[in-house]
């Protein structure tokens, strides 16, 4: 039998991505895009789905005769920070909807994200290690130290197929980020194309894990098709890709971009990000199955431009 895949919360800055990869490897037919919002050119199914709503999730797993469930749908860590309770509630709510109704009507495979956020001040700040202390100093963190251990207590539990990566900050050209920390690393892209000074809300020397998103997007994909056995971390998997702050980013625009200025002014997004760590330790996932970023920093920003510009139609 073919997958039929579903995504919950497609229409974000992963989900977009994702869910072209995904009709790629599946098929445009096998793969449904849902979201709160409607989703836009799409060319395959579409459905508009509250992910609190857990019996119009259960329809659509039973309409489709799904097999696999990516939950991207959830509140970023700034915005989450601006209203703690109901980003508590959204996030963990939305999991608890997908893991039940995978449980129920036995889907093969769940992907469900973590985060970065999960370190906090507690974790040893460079190459943080895969079994860490997590005492996150967030709500969108806390969200996800919980999820991954739902994560695992339903594998464990229930047996369900359930896999996760702990995401840097994901950057790229064909979406816009929800609410992040990390979003100051898009965005500078789109006003250094426009030849337009950015202005920065983290302190030029904040170092954090980052990932362009073409690698992010092999990584979930690696970690599906991997056999089962293989998958031996059942919260979450490190993933590292690369590690800059906005002052390495702006010297890597400004080597293609020589007049672009970026000035500073660090907001309440200073305080999370100095809570995170400046790099990651992913050797169990390229223990496991065979992880390997290939992009690194001026990488990312040659193709980041080529691709905004483009976009800008220029
Ligand atoms: P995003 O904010 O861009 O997109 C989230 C999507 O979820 C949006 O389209 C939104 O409309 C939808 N959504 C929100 N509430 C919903 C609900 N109740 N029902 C259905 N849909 C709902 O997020 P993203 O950056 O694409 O992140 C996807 C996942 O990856 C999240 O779980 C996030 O925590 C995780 N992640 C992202 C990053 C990153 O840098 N983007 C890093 C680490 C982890
Ligand atoms: N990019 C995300 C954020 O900043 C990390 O999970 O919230």
């Amino acid at each position: 039998m073919k997958d039929t895949i579903l995504l919950v919360g497609a229409g974000g800055q992963i989900g977009t991505v994702l869910t072209e990869a995904l009709r790629k490897a599946f098929g445009s037919d096998h793969v449904v895009a849902t979201d709160l919002r409607p989703l836009e050119n799409q060319n395959g199914p579409t459905e508009i789905l509250d992910a609190l709503d857990g019996q119009a999730l259960a329809a659509l797993v039973k309409k489709y005769k799904v097999t696999q469930i990516y939950h991207l749908a959830a509140i970023l860590s700034a915005t989450g920070e601006k209203n703690p309770m109901w980003a508590w509630d959204i996030n963990m709510r939305s999991l608890f909807n997908v893991l039940e109704v995978s449980r129920e009507q036995q889907v093969a495979k769940v992907y469900y994200p973590s985060s970065i956020a999960v370190f906090g001040l507690e974790a040893s700040p460079a190459m943080t290690p895969q079994y860490s202390v997590l005492i996150p100093g967030t709500v969108y963190g806390i969200s996800k130290v919980a999820g991954e251990n739902w994560a695992n207590y339903y594998f464990k539990r229930y047996g369900l197929d359930v896999r996760s990566l702990r995401y840097p900050g994901i950057i790229g050209y064909e979406s816009m980020p929800g609410g992040g920390t990390t979003d100051y690393a898009v965005d500078i892209y789109h006003y250094a194309v426009q030849n337009k000074p950015y202005e920065c809300f983290l302190r030029a020397d904040t170092p954090l894990p980052m990932l362009y998103m073409p690698d992010a997007i092999r990584a979930t994909l690696e970690l599906m098709e991997a056999p089962a056995n293989q998958i031996m971390v059942r919260t979450s998997y490190n993933l590292a890709g690369m590690t800059f702050n906005p002052g390495e980013i702006t010297a890597s625009i400004q080597k293609e971009v020589p007049d672009f200025k970026v000035s500073y002014v660090p907001d309440f997004r200073q305080a999370i990000a100095d809570s995170w760590p400046a790099s990651i330790d992913d050797s169990a996932a390229r223990r496991d199955w065979g992880w390997k970023p290939e992009y690194d920093l001026d990488a990312m920003t040659r193709d980041m431009l080529f691709h905004l510009r483009k976009q800008y139609g220029m």
